[in-house]
């Protein structure tokens, strides 16, 4: 049954290059690598959020908001995404980032700020009380805002992977390629959920693993698995539920969020040095450690295939400097 997608505005670069990662499969020996280039999507740099935003933006603009409010991390590539996006469309954008403002501006904080986004840190209080407090403010300005997950993880954002799912399994037909693994970066769960979705929807056959970055495995599996049954619902699809089809590897959450180690610091040197692609280094980076790790333990068989999905993120390398040298 084909998913009734909902209207999108095409913003994104699409599709994004599926390549050979030959000269990083030689150096592991293991099994033959690729990488899904969603880095390269566009919207200030790129990254997996410019396929959310392409029909979180069009619900926004549907509803006659004039204002879009969302939230993240200090060096939250979801927000300087919707910051572009929001600016490619018009709309107003507030950024509702945690904690203190750093001393430094730079990489995704410096360029929320270029992209003309309104920003607001929390400081000891909760997000959802500083999204609130802005909400109200713009409502009182006569502003219609429409709020966007932390993320971009809800199913309208989720339905972005649901229809990346068609265009590479479309790219691995015209290729002929049998890819075995799917690996990426997982953390508020939407890219998962829809990549999990599409997987059933355009039949595709090996195996999707998600690296958590920053939940127990559980925690994440559960997420995402209502998600992607959710986002099942919210395309007209008739689907059992995905939380069996949901892998979730949490070996590789370290000391916690962002909090870069030798592991991700390792992983992006090689993949930099061997492929002359950048990984970033709270996500792709642990994510890209993660899959090196298992190829090390011989997790995979020579003559599979893995394709990594780089999921963008490379707009926070500047901010970690200190952390990567
Ligand atoms: C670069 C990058 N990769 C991966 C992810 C994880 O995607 P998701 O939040 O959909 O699980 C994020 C999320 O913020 C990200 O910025």
């Amino acid at each position: 049954m084909e998913p009734k997608y909902p209207k999108r505005i095409q913003f994104a670069h699409l599709p994004t290059p599926v390549e050979p990662m030959s000269r990083l499969s030689k150096h592991l020996g293991g099994p033959d690598l690729y990488i899904k280039r969603d880095d390269q999507t566009g919207l200030a740099t790129g990254g997996n959020k410019s396929r959310k935003l392409e029909f979180l933006i069009a619900e926004a603009l549907a509803q006659g908001a004039d204002h879009v409010i969302t939230t993240g991390a200090p060096q939250s590539n979801h927000c300087r995404q919707t910051a572009a996006a929001a600016a490619r469309s018009g709309l107003g954008c507030s950024v509702v980032l945690r904690g203190q403002a750093p001393e430094e501006v730079t990489g995704n904080y410096l360029l929320d700020d270029l992209l003309g986004a309104h920003i607001y840190w929390t400081g000891n209080r909760e997000g959802k009380e500083v999204i609130a407090e802005v909400e109200k403010q713009l409502q009182t300005m006569g502003h219609k805002p429409y709020i966007i997950p932390l993320g971009g993880s809800n199913v309208v954002g989720a339905t972005g992977y649901v229809l990346a799912m068609k265009e590479l399994t479309e790219q691995l037909a015209q290729e002929k390629l049998n890819i075995d693994f799917i690996v990426f970066a997982s953390s508020s769960g939407g890219t998962q959920a829809g990549i999990v979705l599409g997987a059933q929807v355009y039949g595709f056959t090996g195996s999707v693993l998600g690296i958590s970055v920053d939940h127990a495995a559980d925690t994440l599996q559960t997420l995402v698995g209502a998600l992607a049954t959710a986002t099942a619902t919210h395309l007209g699809l008739e689907q059992s539920p995905l939380l069996d089809h949901v892998v979730v590897n949490d070996d590789y959450l370290g000391d916690g969020y962002a909090m870069v180690s030798d592991l991700e610091k390792e992983a992006i040197r090689m993949v930099a040095q061997k492929e002359g692609i950048l990984l970033d280094p709270v996500y792709t980076g642990r994510a890209m450690g993660g899959l090196i790790d298992l190829i090390r333990w011989g997790a995979f068989t020579r003559g599979q295939k893995v394709l990594f999905w780089h999921t963008g993120g490379t707009a926070a390398l500047p901010a970690f400097a200190n952390s990567l040298l």
